[in-house]
């Protein structure tokens, strides 16, 4: 019975490594207008590319692990739902109102310490309290830039 289950399972692991996963891979990771607009010195861009752009950008740098199902599903959820909220390549796009406004989420889930997603830390580590404390105070002050 366990070997049969043994079995179903790995084949089941071999079929759902052929299920497509939409992956977030433009060519650049396109951040420009966004660094231009809010003035994101080098150390700022450096945080947020090694910390957020992965689920933040139209750019995500996948691991090797993140190639296998289904750690791939589940990591692509992230990255889809992660851009939806806030996509630094689509900047451009925004409106002041909204870009104040993602700023100030952003100064809120660091300040809560909800960013970057607790399983992302895990192989990424967490932010050092001075690089939070600097991507506070840039938001902060682009925020009363606009
Ligand atoms: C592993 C993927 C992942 C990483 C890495 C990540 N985020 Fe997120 N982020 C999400 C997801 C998913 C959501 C939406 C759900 C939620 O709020 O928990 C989100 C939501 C947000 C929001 C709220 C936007 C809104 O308007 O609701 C902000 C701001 C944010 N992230 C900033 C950051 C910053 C800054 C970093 C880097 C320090 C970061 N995130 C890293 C996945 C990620």
């Amino acid at each position: 019975m366990l070997k049969k289950i043994g079995i179903a399972v790995a084949i089941i692991l071999v079929g759902i490594q052929f299920v497509k996963v939409d992956k977030n891979e433009a060519a650049i990771r396109d951040i420009d207008s966004f660094v231009i607009d809010t003035k994101a010195n080098i150390e700022v861009q450096n945080i947020l590319a090694a910390k957020c752009f992965d689920c933040h950008s139209n750019k995500t740098a996948y691991p090797w692990y993140a190639k296998v199902a289904p750690v791939s599903f589940w990591i692509n959820h992230h990255v889809e739902e992660g851009k939806e909220h806030l996509d630094f390549s689509n900047w451009s796009n925004y409106k002041t109102k909204r870009k104040k406004h993602k700023l100030e989420e952003l100064v809120e889930e660091l300040e809560e310490d909800k960013m970057p997603l607790e399983s992302y830390e895990i192989l990424h580590g967490d932010l050092t309290e001075s690089e939070q404390k600097l991507l506070i105070d840039w938001a902060k002050a682009t925020i009363l830039s606009y």
